[in-house]
């Protein structure tokens, strides 16, 4: 008998407005996989991310998602993070005024507590989860991320260049020890350097939990620093082509639309 898989969407149908965006996704990710969702602009990659997330203007008219076997569309976007999903944006928005750690303690706390009910349900006993310790998890996971201390100073996305912002995102995603991963366009508006203190932080994140990732990116580029072990191309609310970490090359070589063209030659073919 195989293992309950981790995450799986199917045949998952989800219009904006009346207007269907995605078309039958199918998808599994296992524990500890690295899966990369690719396609050119407005192929529905985000939409995608934003349902996972529980976003209340996507509807999904048909299909599913699990996770560890549980449906999560009725799922409030707070209970899909406390079960172990994490999602980051394209777009984080800027809280003036709040300082990059007590954002941080916030979220975590939030996640902390449920999973602490969680445990007491089911008769065990959590710890408390105190100051002290946030400050101790926050100096681990920023060595672990190589982060100046100065940063949990900081106030949130204010002033922050788009780097910055996208190393608080990665500093959140290490503090809540989520099983899967979502990344969408994490690699947009990143200078090389940037892009790669980013992949580092991802890769170390990976290397020392069982974390799954969904990658959601259009560029190939930061599949040079983070190696997926699948990859999935989206078109016009499909996944039209899936291979290895080979087929974010050859998309590389060929550009979406020559892709596009052995797709639709392939169908015509039958
Ligand atoms: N809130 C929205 N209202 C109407 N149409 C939308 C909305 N969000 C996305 N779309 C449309 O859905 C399609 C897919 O968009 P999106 O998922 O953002 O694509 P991608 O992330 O692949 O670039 C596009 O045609 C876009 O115009
Ligand atoms: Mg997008």
């Amino acid at each position: 008998m195989s293992k309950t898989p981790l995450f799986e969407v199917e045949n998952l149908h989800v219009s904006i407005e009346d207007k269907e965006i995605l078309k039958g996704i199918d998808l599994t990710v296992n524990d500890g996989e690295v899966h990369a969702l690719m396609g050119p602009n407005g192929s529905g990659k985000s939409t995608l991310a934003y349902v996972i997330a529980g976003h209340p203007d996507y509807e999904v008219t048909e299909g599913t998602i699990r996770y560890k076997g549980e449906d999560i569309l009725e799922w409030s976007p707070d209970e899909r993070a406390q079960k172990g999903l994490f999602l980051a944006f394209q777009y984080p928005t800027v809280i003036p005024g709040v300082s990059m750690a007590s954002f941080l303690r916030m979220a975590v706390k939030n996640v902390r507590e449920a999973r602490a009910e969680e445990i007491a349900l089911n008769g065990g006993e959590a710890k408390p989860f105190t100051p002290r310790e946030f400050r101790k998890l926050m100096r681990e996971k920023m060595e672990m991320l190589k982060m100046d201390d100065s940063f949990a100073t900081r106030y949130l996305n204010e002033g922050f260049s788009g780097g910055e912002k996208k190393r608080a995102e990665i500093l959140q995603m290490a503090l809540l020890e989520p099983q899967l991963a979502v990344l969408d366009e994490t690699d947009s508006g990143l200078d090389i350097d940037a892009l790669k203190v980013v992949s580092e932080g991802v890769n170390a994140l990976h290397d020392s939990s069982d974390m799954a990732m969904l990658l959601i990116t259009h560029y190939q580029r930061l599949l040079n620093y983070i190696k997926p072990d699948y990859v999935h191309i989206v078109m016009d609310g499909r996944i039209v082509r899936e291979g290895g970490p080979e087929l974010a090359l050859e998309l590389e070589e060929k550009g979406y639309e020559n892709i596009r063209k052995d797709v639709a030659a392939a169908a015509a073919g039958n």
